[in-house]
């Protein structure tokens, strides 16, 4: 638990509030890859690389987006307890694990949006199951392709033939890391029996068997024990998160716009399922490229659709203790 008392009008105190948020982003496998520092004047968030995939992601791609989630998450919850805040992006190139610095830069009352996507953080969660026959409006599509222009980053919807093409480079990154030893391996250690206790997927989150989608869904070496109804994805909407930069500052830009679409999304009564292996195999992330006419790099692809009614999902997935990712600096 936080140890900012709920009366604590200090910024260190709205910092802490926000780290302890933040601490429910999504992350590449649940592995929650960051450290927050907590100082009277600012926050800082650092990656936390003893919680890399090098074997899925040697770039530290997903790594870099899951952080930049978790930065979104803190700027929301700033956001909320009325305070603006200014983000400094890598802002030391001889820390290249200091991913950002965040400054209350000054204060304004929250407005009701705010408040709605700070609640969206308690409610948001990655949905496996198949989507309902019920289509995502070009409407809702238009409002998350504008909050991820707000970072710089583009929303694009596949076309059906495009979701055929990414059909084909799903199915392609699956095989590839079927026949690694050390992506298997890493998928086992955050989703089988053996993951630790407040991190990874349980099999509550993975389900019980492969749904009927045309876009298959990742495949957990783990057996899981999400029922799932009879949907497909005819319904779904596929998307593409890309910009025209593929380093370091532009997957933690990436990492923001996801959290906002997905919070936006969730918001809206939206289920989001992102796909990420076709990004981190190397060939299937070519494919992508080529999908989007190589107009840009590829970030991070999401299924968006009508959840599943019948079939509520069971809570959340776990997260480390506060203080597990976050040190308060007692000066
Ligand atoms: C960068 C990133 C990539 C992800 N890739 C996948 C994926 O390929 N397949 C999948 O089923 N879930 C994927 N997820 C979802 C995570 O597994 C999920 O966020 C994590 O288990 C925590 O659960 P929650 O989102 O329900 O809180 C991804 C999440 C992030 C942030």
């Amino acid at each position: 638990m936080n140890t900012a008392a709920e009366h604590d009008r200090s910024p260190a105190a709205a910092y802490a509030r926000s780290a302890e948020a933040a601490g429910r982003a999504p992350s590449i496998h649940n592995t929650q890859p960051w450290h927050w520092r907590v100082h009277p004047d600012r926050l800082d968030l650092f990656a936390d690389t003893t919680r890399a995939l090098p074997g899925t992601d040697p770039d530290e791609r997903m790594l870099l987006v899951s952080c930049g989630g978790a930065l979104h998450h803190a700027q929301v919850a700033l956001r909320a307890q009325g305070h603006l805040a200014q983000v400094r992006p890598l802002p030391d190139p001889a820390q290249p694990d200091l991913l950002a610095t965040l400054t209350i830069s000054g204060d304004e009352p929250a407005t009701a949006q705010d408040v709605r996507l700070v609640q969206a953080i308690q409610l948001r969660h990655t949905d496996r199951r198949p989507t309902v026959d019920l289509a995502v409006t070009a409407e809702q599509v238009d409002e998350l392709r504008r909050i991820a222009g707000e970072f710089g980053v583009h929303l694009h919807k596949l076309t059906r033939d495009q979701v055929s093409e990414l059909a084909v480079a799903v199915s392609r990154a699956e095989e590839a890391a079927a026949a690694d030893p050390a992506m298997q391996a890493e998928t086992a250690a955050w989703t089988g029996p053996g993951r630790p206790a407040d991190a990874g997927v349980p099999p509550e989150f993975i389900p019980d068997r492969r749904p009927e989608t045309d876009v298959g869904e990742r495949e957990f070496t783990a057996r899981g024990a999400l029922a799932v109804g009879g949907g497909h994805d005819k319904s779904s909407t596929y998307a593409v998160l890309f910009g025209e930069a593929d380093d370091r500052a532009a997957w933690l830009r990436a990492g923001q716009a996801l959290s906002a679409v997905w919070l936006h999304a969730t918001a809206l009564g939206l289920a989001v399922l992102p796909y990420s292996q076709v990004i981190e195999i190397d060939g299937s992330r070519a494919m992508m490229r080529r999908i989007l006419s190589n107009l840009g790099y590829a970030y991070v692809v999401l299924r968006l659709g009508v959840a599943d009614p019948d079939h509520p999902l069971p809570g959340h997935t776990p997260r480390f203790p506060f203080d597990t990712t976050t040190t308060i600096d007692p000066s």
